[in-house]
């Protein structure tokens, strides 16, 4: 097998790290913890995607988000942290989406036309995707997050994929999932996803320095020896490094 690239090179495109807003980190200084942890490996560049779960406690403003994104970004530079953190969020599927969309309410992710859209862990994906499609016909472009992690999905893992081929959703998987980290069937359906070649982005999904934490040197080799050196570097580099750079 050929070496795969650093793992400085990934761009992770799905991270809590902004501090307060979610599950993720609750202080600037835990952000910094996390934010460690990627200078550690020599991740470089991560998008933001706190929870925007609508009703709940998760439901910060874009303002509110960009504004921590900045206070963030700067106690990462007081601490020598080489680290550059892009806008976004990771919306929870609701029946206003529409409508908050319309109205600019809602992050894409790193000011490109994607919105990291998450699914129902309860409800069937039907409504999902057909509101993707209808939303679609607008002109709206959605990264599906860590569908492998949905149980309804887990169970039609074969209906998403088939969707996804005919349109232009993009599918992003959980690397922790890869490495059986969220059990067995997120391991088996991420990786039906990937033996079917549906998957555009592997992310970290990242909460915190002490569990649930970016990828480290030896997930990386782990990673590459299960799903191959082109599609490793494919998900985690090339593909986010040009929707970051707006290509
Ligand atoms: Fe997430």
């Amino acid at each position: 097998m050929k070496p795969p690239l650093p793992c400085s090179e990934m761009v992770d495109i799905h991270a809590h790290i902004l501090p307060g807003l979610d599950d993720g980190p609750q202080t600037l200084e835990e952000s910094l913890a996390l934010a460690q942890c990627y200078a550690k490996v020599g991740i470089r560049k991560i998008i933001c995607t706190s929870h925007f779960i609508p009703g709940t406690a998760w439901a910060a403003t874009r303002e509110q988000m960009l504004e921590k994104l900045a206070v963030t970004q700067e106690y990462l530079r007081g601490h020598d942290v080489d680290l550059t953190l892009y806008p976004g969020m990771e919306v929870a599927f609701h029946r206003k989406l529409r409508g908050r969309l319309e109205e600019g309410k809602i992050l894409p992710l790193a000011n490109s036309s994607r919105y990291l859209l998450e699914p129902s862990f309860s409800d069937s994906a039907d409504e999902l995707l057909a509101t993707i499609e209808t939303l679609a016909g607008d002109g709206y472009r959605f990264i599906l997050a860590h569908p492998e992690r949905i149980p309804p999905i887990q169970a039609t893992v074969h209906s998403v994929i088939t969707f996804a081929a005919e349109s232009e959703l993009e599918i992003q998987l959980n690397i922790g999932s890869l490495l059986g980290r969220y059990g067995r069937e997120s391991q088996r359906a991420g990786m039906e996803f990937i033996s079917r070649s549906c998957v555009h982005y592997l992310a970290s999904d990242a909460h915190g320095a002490a569990s649930r934490r970016p990828p480290a040197a030896e997930d990386w080799q782990e990673l590459a020896e299960m799903v191959g050196v082109d599609l490793l570097t494919r998900c985690c580099c090339t593909n986010p490094a040009n929707l970051i750079n707006g290509i």
